[in-house]
C-alpha cells in the first residue's frame, strides 16, 4: 500500500486543474444501458472508481474503450449478454447499484447484488427500490441480490422520495425515460450531477423537464439514440482544492471551476476570510491577511453544504480563530477524519452528528490513516498547514476520487510525494 508525506509550512501559487465530476461519471457511465447506440463521455476523470464502474458494465456485455489517457469512454451496449451484477464488483463500489434502473427499462429484467455498507453508514437502497416499484418493476431480495422484473415494460409512475437521495433520484430518472407514460419523481435531488445525467439523457432522446428542482417530470418513450457528453467539472474536487490556498495561505486559480455548482460552501469560505473570485478561467481563491475566522456547518443536500467537504471543511476550521460546530445530516458515520486531526493537535469535540471544533495555532505532523475517500483528502489538507511531516496512510482510498493529486497540489508549491509502503 502506498502513503502520502506532506511537509506543511509553505504558501501556495498558481494553477490547478479541475477533472470531470466523479459522482457524474458514476452515473452517466450506466446511462449508456438504455441504448444500443454508442454513448461517448468526454472530460471523464482518471480514478480507479470509474475502472470499477467500467469493469462492472463490461460484465454485462456492454463495451467501453477509455481512450486519450482517460479522459474519453466510448461505450456501446448493443449486445449486452449478461443480465446480473455480481457481488464481487458492486461490494467495490456502491454507486453499481446505478446498473439497476438502465437494465430494467431495457431489457425488463435485472439481477443486482445489494452493495451493503460502506465506512460512512449503512447505505441502503431502499428508496432506489420504493421508486422503481412505483413504475411498476415487481422485486424480489434473495441471496443479498435484488431480482428486478417488468414483464411489460416499466410503467410512468408518481414517485414520492420520503427523503431526497442523489442516487435513488439517478436510478429513477434513467428507468423513468423508457417507462411507458408520465413519470413524476417528488422530493428528487438536485445536484448538478443529476443536471448533467438528465442533460446527457435528453441528448440521447429523452424526454424531461425539471432536473435540478425537487420535481422531476419525464415523458417516457419508445428508445433512446446514442450521444456525445462532457462530464460536468467535479464541484467537490474543487471545493477541495480551494482549501488547500485557505489552510496555508496564498493564491490558487482553480481551472474550470465555476462558483454556481458550490455557492452554499463559497459563502462559508467568504464567512471564514477567505477570498474567492471568479476569473476567465475558472475560480481564484486568495487566504488575505490574517486569521481564518471560525464558522458554524450544517451539512445538506444541494443546493446546501454538500456532506462530501465536511471533511475538509473541517481541517480548515481546526486552524481557525474561535470555535466551529459542524453537524453531519447526510450519514450516520462521517467523522472518522476527527480522531486523526485530533493526532494532530487539533481541539475537536465529537457527539453523535456533531463535532465541535476549536482552532489551535499550529497544528503539528504526524503519521494519520486515511479511512475513506474524503477523510483522506482532509488529513493531506492538514498536512500542508502543519508544522513538520504528515504521512498519510491508506492512500488507495485517494485515488477512487481524486487524480494526480500530487502533481496538482505540487504543481501550486506543496511539498508533497507518494511512497510505496514496502
Ligand atoms: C451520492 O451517494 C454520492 N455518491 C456521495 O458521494 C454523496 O455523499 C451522497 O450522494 C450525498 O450527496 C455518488 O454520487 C456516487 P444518497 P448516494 O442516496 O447516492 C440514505 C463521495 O464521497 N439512503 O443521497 O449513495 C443514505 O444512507 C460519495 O463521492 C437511504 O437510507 O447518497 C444517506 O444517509 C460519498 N436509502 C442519505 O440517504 C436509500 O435508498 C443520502 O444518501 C438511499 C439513501
Amino acid at each position: 500500500m502506498d502513503s502520502i508525506l506532506v511537509k506543511g509550512g509553505g504558501s501556495l501559487q498558481g494553477q490547478i486543474p479541475i477533472a470531470g465530476a466523479k459522482n457524474a461519471c458514476l452515473t452517466l457511465m450506466p446511462a449508456t444501458l438504455l441504448s444500443d447506440e454508442p454513448l461517448t463521455l468526454t472530460n471523464a476523470p482518471r480514478l480507479s472508481d470509474i475502472r470499477t464502474m467500467t469493469q462492472l458494465l463490461q460484465s454485462l456485455g456492454a463495451e467501453v474503450t477509455s481512450l486519450n489517457d482517460g479522459k474519453v469512454l466510448a461505450m456501446s451496449s448493443h449486445n449486452l449478454n449478461n443480465d446480473t451484477a455480481h457481488y464481487d464488483i458492486v461490494r467495490k463500489m456502491r454507486a453499481s447499484i446505478l446498473v439497476l434502473g438502465p437494465m430494467l427499462a431495457r431489457n425488463g429484467h435485472a439481477i443486482v447484488s445489494l452493495p451493503g455498507g460502506c465506512a460512512i453508514g449503512a447505505r441502503p437502497v431502499d428508496l432506489h427500490l420504493k421508486a422503481l416499484e412505483a413504475m411498476g418493476a415487481e422485486l424480489d431480495l434473495k441471496d443479498g441480490y435484488v431480482h428486478a422484473k417488468a414483464p411489460g415494460g416499466l410503467k410512468g409512475g408518481k414517485v414520492d422520495f420520503e427523503f431526497v437521495s442523489v442516487g435513488a433520484t439517478e436510478n429513477a430518472l434513467m428507468a423513468a425515460t423508457l417507462a411507458k407514460g408520465t413519470t413524476v419523481l417528488n422530493n428528487a435531488a438536485r445536484e448538478p450531477e443529476i443536471v448533467d445525467l438528465a442533460r446527457c439523457l435528453r441528448a440521447m432522446g429523452a424526454q424531461i423537464e425539471g432536473e435540478g428542482s425537487s420535481a422531476i417530470t419525464i415523458q417516457g418513450v419508445d428508445r433512446l439514440g446514442g450521444a456525445m457528453h462532457a462530464v460536468v467539472a467535479d464541484r467537490i474536487e474543487l471545493g477541495t482544492y480551494m482549501l488547500a490556498p485557505a489552510i496555508c495561505g496564498g493564491e490558487v486559480e482553480l481551472l474550470g471551476g465555476r462558483i454556481d455548482l458550490l455557492a452554499s460552501f463559497c459563502e462559508k469560505l467568504d464567512a471564514t476570510g477567505i477570498s474567492v473570485s471568479e476569473s476567465k478561467d475558472g475560480l481564484v481563491v486568495k487566504r488575505k491577511n490574517g486569521d481564518v475566522r471560525a464558522v458554524n456547518v450544517t451539512t445538506e443536500p444541494f443546493p446546501g453544504f454538500p456532506t462530501d467537504l465536511q471533511a475538509q471543511m473541517m481541517a480548515l476550521l481546526c486552524t481557525a480563530r474561535g470555535t466551529s460546530v459542524l453537524e453531519e445530516k447526510i450519514f450516520e458515520n462521517r467523522f472518522m477524519h476527527a480522531p486523526e486531526l485530533i493526532r494532530m493537535g487539533a481541539d475537536i469535540d465529537v457527539h453523535g452528528g456533531t463535532a465541535t471544533v476549536t482552532g489551535v495555532e499550529k497544528l503539528k505532523g504526524a503519521p494519520v490513516m486515511a479511512t475513506d475517500l474524503r477523510a483522506s483528502v482532509s488529513l493531506i489538507l492538514a498536512g500542508l498547514a502543519a508544522q513538520g511531516e504528515t504521512r498519510v496512510a491508506r492512500v488507495y482510498h485517494l485515488d477512487r476520487g481524486y487524480e494526480h493529486v500530487v502533481a496538482k497540489l505540487s504543481g501550486v508549491g506543496a511539498n508533497i510525494e507518494r511512497i510505496s509502503d514496502q
